[in-house]
């Protein structure tokens, strides 16, 4: 038997003008996981339970684009090695479809469970482009810093099309996680986002560039150890997310009663409009603030220490 696990993921800073060519940091959060266990099976068919997700199935009856599947073919291909006498197990604790990167996480540990039941090694670099290929079946043109931040389990600073960038944490730091509760497609803020530039070029270039400036100095920060500050510039952050159009009531609700709490900073995380709201919290305000999101409407608050793990 193998068991093999990886982590849900946030973007602290950067989304959205990640589209236009700025940077964005995303970190992983290692409290919530997904877990792929492999055991082999006298049945040639793979099965495959996934409680947590509501699945149950056998390989052969999954189509082309069902994510489980696809990862478990391509690892197999990729190994050389034929896809029976196995089945798999997965159990995960991260929200779906909420911006925290369980699709990803799923394919990573099942990517890693697979390699290790066929005793074969697969680096970190090709269990990231294994989870990639899959995420592609979904979102189409992602950008990848999802795959990336969860196979690595570290910080990433990524731009699109350079090659994606890991750096170090130089001291832990503390992020609530609000869960508004609404669904929001990433697709629709993403398209909303574009018709907006097209109207007015120079003021949103100008707002990206701002964005993009705060990524690199938090950058800075987390990499100094200087975590505190990134309450300011998080708020920064959330005002131009605002002025892009990709907050709403809701979020703005939970970043006033987590800072109102004593929390450092706060803004929106992903695509915006629903979604997640994140706040830098302590050791000593970390009850508060989760009580207060609570309070102001979250449907589920969650809070993780962001560290390094190497
Ligand atoms: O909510 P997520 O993790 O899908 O993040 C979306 C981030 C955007 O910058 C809005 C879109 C993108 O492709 O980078």
């Amino acid at each position: 038997m193998t068991v093999f696990s990886a982590p849900g993921k946030i973007i602290l800073f950067g989304e959205h003008a990640v589209v236009y060519g700025r940077p964005a940091i995303a970190v992983p959060v290692t409290q919530v996981r997904a877990e792929a266990t492999v055991e082999p099976s006298r049945d040639v068919r793979v099965q495959i339970d996934a409680r947590d997700l509501s699945r149950r199935f056998f390989l052969d009856d999954a189509p082309d684009d069902d994510p489980i599947a696809a990862i478990i073919r391509r690892t197999c291909a990729r190994l050389g090695v034929p896809a029976r006498n196995f089945s798999v197990r997965i159990c995960s604790t991260i929200p779906v479809a909420r911006g925290l990167g369980s699709g990803a996480a799923v394919s990573v540990a099942v990517a890693r469970a697979l390699a290790a039941h066929f005793n074969r090694a697969l680096s970190t670099d090709e269990v990231s482009a294994l989870a990639y290929e899959v995420e592609k079946l979904h979102h189409g043109t992602p950008s990848g810093i999802d795959n990336t931040v969860v196979a690595f389990e570290q910080p990433v600073y990524f731009v699109r099309g350079k090659p994606i960038e890991t750096f170090r944490i130089a001291r832990p730091f503390l992020i609530a996680i609000a869960d508004t509760g609404i669904a929001s497609p990433t697709k629709i803020a993403v398209r909303d986002v574009r018709r907006a530039w097209e109207g007015d070029r120079a003021r949103y270039e100008a707002r990206f560039d701002e964005i993009g400036g705060i990524v690199r100095k938090a950058r800075e920060l987390i990499e100094q150890g200087a975590v505190s500050a990134l309450g300011g510039l998080m708020l920064k952050n959330q005002e131009l997310l605002q002025q892009i159009g990709v907050s709403s009531d809701e979020i703005e609700r939970l970043v006033d009663a987590a800072v109102g709490a004593g929390a450092e900073g706060a803004k929106l995380s992903g695509a915006g409009r629903g979604g997640n709201v994140i706040a830098l919290v302590t050791q000593e305000t970390k009850g508060a603030v989760a009580q207060a999101l609570w309070h102001a409407g979250a449907v589920g608050v969650i809070v993780t220490e962001i560290r390094d793990e190497r």
